[in-house]
């Protein structure tokens, strides 16, 4: 795969809340535009000329054509100045990269989305292809949690996925501050939202993406319930530079998360060390 970053422009810039923003980007050649696919789980490595390079979750799902949209969180050097950047300035993509979600295995079956604060970034995809492709999943549910109301990243569109009747859509935050509307199901922690959702535990996927504290309280939790550690699937987040195994920056135990991450089963990721 190529690492010469693909000219792209940034067709559409989307404020979220106060750090993280919505990017649509388009390549402009219109060969790359028609040939680009992905798995939901899968990141490109987005560079902003001048400044650097850094992985991102693509957070549409492959069905969508034409874009690709990223939603990102204002932390350092580079996601500022994608900030700061103006609607129709030009960045470069390499990828897609990673593995992504083994789709067609959860396909047939029950399927559990269990996403905090930002990790509802990687997940969106994955739930996106889900409620396109709804006859091919059984039950499919997912579970929200944000630190508070602002913070409930694509608000507007799971307030509406909550009102669906083919999927079970519930959101929690810690906190609601006083006069903020909340129009979600729990104000308390994301794991009392997985005693509300009656799933089977038979032929259930369960994709799980959060920060580290929400990975120890969440996993625990679908372990006591009894969902099966070889399909429980995380997206764990690794330094990463080539993102092609090359220059051994996210090797964690003897996996390039590059390349055979960033999505490892709660089976493979408690054999290797410093996971979290
Ligand atoms: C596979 C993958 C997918 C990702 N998807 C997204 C996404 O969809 N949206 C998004 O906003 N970010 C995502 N990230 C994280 C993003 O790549 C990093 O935050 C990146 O370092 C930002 O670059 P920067 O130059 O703005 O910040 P930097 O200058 O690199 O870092 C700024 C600060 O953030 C800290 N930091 C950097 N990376 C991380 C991290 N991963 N975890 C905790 N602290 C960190 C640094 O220690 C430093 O304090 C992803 C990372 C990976 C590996
Ligand atoms: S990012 Fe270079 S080896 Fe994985």
């Amino acid at each position: 795969m190529s690492i010469i970053p693909e000219i792209a422009t940034v067709i559409e810039k989307r404020s979220l809340d106060k750090t993280h923003s919505l990017f649509r980007i388009v390549f402009d050649s219109e060969k790359k535009r028609d040939s680009f696919t992905f798995r939901p789980g899968q990141f490109i490595i987005l560079s902003i000329f001048g400044v650097g390079e850094a992985p991102i979750s693509i957070t549409s799902s492959p069905d969508e054509k034409g874009f690709i949209d990223l939603c990102v969180r204002k932390i350092g050097r580079l996601t500022t100045a994608l900030h700061e950047l103006e609607e129709n300035s030009k960045v470069g993509i390499r990828g897609p990269y990673g593995n992504g979600y083994p789709v067609e295995n959860m396909e047939g079956g029950n399927l559990l989305i269990v996403a905090g604060g930002l990790g509802i970034a990687p997940l969106r995809s994955m739930l996106r292809y889900a409620l396109w492709h709804r006859d091919k999943f059984k039950q499919v549910s997912i579970a929200y949690g944000a630190k508070d109301v602002e913070s409930v990243l694509f608000r507007g569109e799971m307030y509406s996925i909550a009102e669906r009747k083919d999927i079970k859509c519930l959101l929690s935050v810690d906190r609601v501050e006083e006069g903020t509307l909340w129009k979600g199901h729990h104000v308390g922690r994301v794991t009392d939202l997985l005693d509300m959702i009656d799933m089977p535990l038979k032929d259930t996927s369960v994709a799980v993406c959060g920060p580290p504290i929400f990975y120890k309280f969440v996993l625990r939790k679908l372990l006591d319930l009894g969902y099966s550690k070889g399909r429980i699937y995380m997206s764990l987040e690794r330094r990463m530079e080539c993102g092609l195994g090359k220059c051994g920056h996210c090797v964690v135990g003897h996996k390039y998360t590059c390349i055979e991450g960033p999505i490892f089963t709660y089976w493979d990721a408690i054999n290797l060390p410093e996971i979290f």
